[in-house]
């Protein structure tokens, strides 16, 4: 099954001080999907936004919110996040012991369900929860920080992972180090949803953010397979 290129833009970049007005000007300038860092310390060395921030910024746009839980234990969280607007809910398989549960309890809440792989763990972590999933997410840097190198392991990774979901109607996704000059390894690899932050939220204006998601649709596009 082919979905389209899509480009999530992470907030993560954005200026903190005007979260809405960025959100609003990024998908004027052409995201599909805005991506939401949610961060707690405890599983990742950093601390973002919860649900209150992510209600507040809702009504800024329409666009698909495309939530990326770094917290453990999640379960405890995930309704407050689907009620909060998020329309995807994507859990880390390294977050809790009851993987199956938690994407089972996103789906029940009406939410497309996500799982997320750390680039140490294997693709084997995911192989039983294939039927319970609308998308994996291939993290390409150690989740916590923006602006991090894109690691070049995660190719294989995205390939073996691709392999595994068969016709199944999943999207792939890959979050870190994305930028026009890393997009294509990615693409070629079998993923549809390119994340990125720091090489989107520069230069502040609608324009400027337009041309940088352009500059990392193009190549990712150009490499699909
Ligand atoms: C990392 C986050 C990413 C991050 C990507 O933990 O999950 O979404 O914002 O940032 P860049 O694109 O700067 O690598
Ligand atoms: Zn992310």
């Amino acid at each position: 099954m082919t979905h389209p290129i899509r480009i999530a833009p992470s907030i993560l970049a954005a200026d903190f001080s005007k979260l809405g007005q960025e959100v609003r000007d990024v998908v004027d300038a052409g995201a599909d999907w805005i991506h939401l860092d949610v961060m707690d310390g405890h599983f990742v060395p950093n601390i973002t936004f919860g649900p209150d921030v992510i209600k507040s910024l809702r009504r800024y746009t329409e666009a698909t919110f495309d939530c990326h839980l770094m917290i453990s234990p999640a379960d405890g969280f995930l309704e407050a996040f689907a009620k909060a607007g998020c329309d995807i809910l994507t859990v880390h398989a390294e977050a809790g012991p009851h993987l199956h549960r938690s994407l089972q309890t996103v789906r029940s809440l009406g939410k497309k369900a996500g799982v997320s792989l750390n680039p140490a763990t294997p693709e084997s972590a995911i192989e039983y929860v294939l039927d319970t999933v609308d998308l994996v997410l291939v993290m390409t840097v150690n989740p916590g920080f923006g602006g991090q190198k894109f690691i070049d392991a995660t190719a294989e990774k995205i390939r073996r992972i691709k392999a595994m979901i068969g016709d199944r109607p999943i999207e792939i996704e890959v979050d870190g180090g994305i930028s026009p000059e890393t997009a294509a390894i990615p693409a070629g690899a079998g993923a549809n949803v390119l994340v990125a932050g720091s090489a989107i939220f520069k230069g502040g204006s609608v324009e400027a953010y337009r041309s940088a998601i352009q500059a990392i649709r193009a190549p990712a596009e150009k490499a699909r397979r």
